[in-house]
């Protein structure tokens, strides 16, 4: 079976003294879970990274970046590369989130480069794709998720599949309280698994994990990752909340168990 991760995405959010706090009450409150095959990530920003590796320290509770730079190193004013990543120790990064799409103008090459960049010095890259609400109207989902796939991997080669991990995100699902139903999201995961099974073989895509990500919360959390194809979530409100986070890992816990 797939690892399960339930993932946190802190966006622009928690100060130095707040994330120390967060890591400090996770460490203590999952001290006792081990459950082979489930993964727990925070996701801080940049500058708070080594506050929530020190924080963690001890526990198996890992930490990723929000984002990499293209770019190894030189003049890029504002930019943090993936080896001052790897030189922290972090092992995961998110590239390519819809706000940064939105926001940054970030396009399906650059995600391309950056999830290189990331395989390059053995960062997991936790890839986001998804379709905005008109082109799911539209009919487009399975089109859209398509092209950012093949524009996102192009020319990528993985060894076994363990090495990067997928998020659908529906664009119209984030931070609005709109939830794709499991359906909705367990088809568009399906659609994933198999187009990676096409691009590279059986092998990979059954190792993958594929999260979900939009307004998950301890409320739809079991019945999302439940399905066959959800390997659990990238949360971005509902895990800034102690209480609710330790509740969506107690959920992965218990999805394993019963197993899929
Ligand atoms: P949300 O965000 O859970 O607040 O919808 C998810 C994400 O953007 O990764």
């Amino acid at each position: 079976m797939r690892d399960i991760i339930i993932a946190g995405n802190w966006k622009m959010n928690k100060d130095a003294g707040e994330t120390a706090k967060f890591c400090g009450e996770l460490k203590d409150r999952l001290a006792d879970v081990s459950a082979p095959g489930l993964r727990v990530i925070v996701a801080p920003a940049f500058v708070l990274l080594p506050a929530a590796k020190q924080a963690l320290t001890g526990s198996r509770i890992e930490v990723s970046a929000q984002d990499v730079s293209s770019h190894v190193q030189g003049a890029f004013t504002g930019e943090v590369s993936a080896p001052m990543l790897a030189s922290l120790q972090v092992s995961y990064a998110i590239v390519g989130h819809s706000e940064r799409r939105q926001y940054h103008a970030e396009t399906n090459e650059l995600v391309r480069d950056k999830v290189q960049m990331l395989l390059d010095h053995q960062i997991i890259p936790i890839m986001c794709i998804g379709e905005t609400l008109q082109q799911r109207e539209a009919g487009e989902t399975e089109a859209v998720l398509e092209s950012q796939l093949t524009g996102c991997l192009n020319g990528i080669e993985l060894q076994t599949g363990k090495e990067l991990v997928i998020a659908y995100e529906p664009v119209w699902a984030i931070g609005t309280g709109k939830t794709a139903t499991s359906e909705q999201a367990q088809q568009a995961h399906a659609f994933i698994r198999n187009w990676l099974q096409a691009r590279f073989d059986a092998q990979i895509a059954q190792n993958l994990s594929i999260l979900y990500g939009g307004s998950m919360k301890p409320g739809n959390c079991e019945e999302l990752i439940s399905q066959p194809d959800i390997d659990g979530g990238l949360i971005g409100g509902a895990s800034l909340k102690t209480d609710d986070f330790v509740s969506m890992v107690h959920t992965g816990i218990s999805v394993l168990k019963k197993g899929k």
